[in-house]
């Protein structure tokens, strides 16, 4: 049993550096932005923050990963950019906020960044991937 275990969390590690970006990495991904949002709403700031930077971590490993996915259209895209637009834009404003203990800038921080998840999914042509709404 404990061999089985040490096996499992062994595979789980491997798995965010398979060849597709992966969908372990990226439901990790989503909870620890869930996860964030609620120490956020409970005045826990400061493991907010370093939730986010999970979050954030998460998705860049998925990533790099695969950094090249078939677009809606079948074209090839380095989905870096994206990637980089997320991290630059409202993931950097989200963890201003959280730095800042700003509850509302916070809100529509994690609405933007929420948007910018599916921008991803829609440029990839994967409306499949869902995102969770921000409670
Ligand atoms: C740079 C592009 C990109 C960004 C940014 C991105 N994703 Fe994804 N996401 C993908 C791709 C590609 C897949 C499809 C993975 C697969 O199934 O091959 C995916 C799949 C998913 C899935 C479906 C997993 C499953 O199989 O059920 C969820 C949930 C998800 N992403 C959440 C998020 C969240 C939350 C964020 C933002 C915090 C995010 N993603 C940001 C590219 C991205």
């Amino acid at each position: 049993m404990k061999r089985l275990l040490v096996i499992l969390s062994a595979f789980s590690l491997a798995s965010c550096a398979m060849m597709n970006i992966n969908s372990h990495c990226m439901k990790a991904a989503q909870r620890k932005m869930l996860d964030t949002r609620k120490l956020q709403q409970a005045g826990q700031w400061d493991e907010s923050l370093a939730m986010a930077e999970r979050m954030r971590s998460s998705v860049s490993k998925s990533v790099a990963s695969a950094p090249n996915q078939k677009s809606a259209a079948g074209m090839l895209v380095d989905t870096r950019p994206l990637l980089a637009a997320w991290e630059n834009g409202p993931f950097a404003e989200l963890k201003t906020a959280l730095q800042k203990r700003d509850a509302s800038r916070s809100t529509a921080a994690f609405a933007s960044l929420r948007q910018q998840c599916v921008n991803c999914h829609t440029v990839l042509g994967k409306p499949q991937a869902q995102v969770s709404e921000i409670p």
